[in-house]
């Protein structure tokens, strides 16, 4: 079969007055008034263990939005016995059934359900509606329909045969459950992760991170709507060490789709690997990880652009996306006008609630997340070697508010230039203009990372060496644009070195993966 050509979904303006505006405007205040009560969804049960725990707007975190159920070790063991429980029909579904399935799931999405999942990524991520807009609705739709695309040509992909010889790939699901592990900066990414696999025949076990699962619960709502049967998707709360800790002694396990810390992903890997006998299969391991993302602006680069594409790229979704600019190398040519631009756009940056649509800025997800990033900038204010150009300020009193910050050191090793804080923090360091080739070398070999940069230049000598020389450097490499906003079926994101397997989400590579084809030759 053929399946629909995909197409990326239109990003909707929510101009004052439009249809999407008063729709999503209705759903945040719904969801602001209803105390949720989010059950896990473990087979064909909803689970409400009634050990409640609270959930709040990062921006608002006195507001209680509602509360989900938190489970423990006895319920990821049920929810692997459904996930194997419900492999054999899932799997011995024909592949167009599935694709209609997950389909389905985008036009929801598309439609019914957007709002919904918009309005609760902006209260429980505080995100912008732009930010949500991008990544709940269109991000989310976009790998939907995709994945069943890529998937239609992993089916198609055939070997050669001869005469009296018929030579058949047979595209088997793993053998075993999938472990989802997700984390809390993209509504979107959490969605993939398990959909991904469940799209490819697998049946899966899914762990958010505690600080997604509002939207989490909106995302499988939209599952069960759209038909994927009891047991292929179960979606559990239960602490990562604990939910780890039965799954990766589990015999069954047979794939990790991971995407979080590179701390938390070395450790799952190390697990893995001590507990490999007790394994049918060897598992799938596939993370997406940190990163220490850079600009590097060539003495050619128009310095507005430069600016611009600090500000966007360093602070849109107050710095928690894995792709933010958190490290920027300007030639001094440029630099003046470039440190003009950007301190004069961030005083037009308006910080507060999503809630309120003129707010470009919001809060940061959670209280150890805003230690974690005030201390960063404590740090840096005491190096001498460096100045706070903009920002620096944070209050945590009402929301987890933290400035835009933007740090410039004369040391290009200096802590903030080096470790990811993942946050609305970016250091800059100001070079001589004619030492461009010695600063490729700086910012390949500053940080472990290896995920997304950018190259700023009007001289196409300068943007092929860069190339050249950042080859191993970044998994998304952008030239004049920032290093952020990868588009499915565009882009396709991942990074290497400690940012992760790059195993590309959003392409045909990633679900590859969740395959375990099988050889069949027939002779007559
Ligand atoms: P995190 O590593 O703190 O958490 C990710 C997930 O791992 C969560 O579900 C968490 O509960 C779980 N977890 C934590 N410890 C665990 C354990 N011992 N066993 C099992 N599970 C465990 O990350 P986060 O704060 O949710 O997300 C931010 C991080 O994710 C950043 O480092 C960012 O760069 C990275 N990220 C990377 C990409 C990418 O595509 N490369 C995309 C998004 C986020
Ligand atoms: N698609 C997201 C970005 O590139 C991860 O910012």
């Amino acid at each position: 079969y053929k399946v629909p050509t995909p197409a990326n979904e239109p990003v909707l303006p929510y101009t004052p007055g439009s249809k999407e505006r008063k729709e999503v405007s209705a759903a945040l205040k719904e969801a602001r008034n209803t105390e949720a009560d989010i059950p896990m969804y473990i087979g064909s049960e909803e689970v409400r263990t009634g050990n409640k725990k609270p959930l709040a707007p990062p921006h608002d975190h006195k507001h209680v939005l509602g509360h989900f159920h938190e489970g423990d070790r006895s319920h990821v063991e049920q929810a692997i016995n459904a996930a194997l429980g419900a492999k054999e029909a899932w799997a011995a579904l024909p592949w167009e059934q599935r694709a209609s399935i997950f389909l389905k799931a985008a036009e929801l999405m598309a439609g019914p359900y957007r709002a919904k999942i918009n309005a609760a990524t902006m209260l429980a991520q505080s995100k912008s509606i732009f930010q949500a807009e991008i990544d709940a609705a269109c991000e989310m739709i976009d790998f939907l329909r995709f994945n069943v695309h890529y998937m239609s040509q992993i089916y198609a992909e055939q070997p050669e045969s001869a005469p009296g010889i018929w030579n058949r790939l047979e595209y088997r699901p793993l053998e075993g459950f999938v472990f989802a592990i997700t984390p809390f900066n993209f509504t979107s990414i959490a969605g993939n992760l398990p959909s991904s696999a469940a799209l490819m025949g697998n049946t899966v076990v899914w762990k958010p991170a505690y600080t997604q699962i509002y939207s989490a619960n909106v995302l499988m709502e939209v599952f069960r709507d759209a038909g994927v049967p009891d047991g292929v998707i179960n979606l559990v709360y239960v602490d990562g060490p604990t939910a780890g800790d039965v799954v990766f002694n589990h015999p069954d396990f047979a794939g990790l789709h991971f995407t979080g810390s590179t701390g938390v992903f070395q450790h799952l890997w190390k697990t893995i690997g001590e507990n490999i006998q007790k394994y049918k299969t060897y598992p799938r391991i596939v993370g997406e990880t940190g990163g220490k993302d850079f600009i590097v602006a060539h003495k050619s680069a128009k310095a507005k652009e430069v600016a611009t594409a600090i500000t966007r790229g360093a602070f849109e979704f107050q710095g928690q996306k894995c792709s933010a600019a958190s490290r920027a190398y300007i030639p001094d040519n440029i630099w003046s006008d470039v440190k003009s631009y950007v301190v004069e756009d961030l005083k037009s940056i308006k910080m507060g609630s999503p809630e309120d649509f003129t707010n470009f800025f919001n809060a940061v997800i959670d209280e150890r997340a805003f230690d974690k990033i005030a201390g960063y900038i404590d740090k840096a204010k005491a190096n001498p070697m460096n100045e706070i150009i903009a920002g620096g300020n944070y209050d945590k009193s009402k929301g987890y508010f933290i400035e835009p910050t933007v740090v410039v050191t004369k040391d290009p090793q200096s802590l903030t230039m080096c470790e990811e804080i993942f946050g609305p923090v970016i250091t800059l360091y100001v070079y001589q203009a004619e030492r461009f080739e010695e600063t490729l070398e700086l910012v390949n070999s500053t940080s472990p990372y290896a995920l997304t940069g950018a190259i700023f230049s009007q001289d196409r000598y300068a943007i092929n060496l860069a190339t050249k020389k950042l080859v191993d450097a970044a998994g998304n490499f952008y030239i004049n644009d920032k290093p952020t906003g990868a588009v499915v079926g565009q882009q396709p994101f991942g990074g290497a070195r400690a940012s992760g397997t790059n195993d590309k989400a959003g392409s045909v590579l990633n679900l590859y993966r969740w395959v375990s084809p099988r050889t069949i030759k027939e002779t007559f």
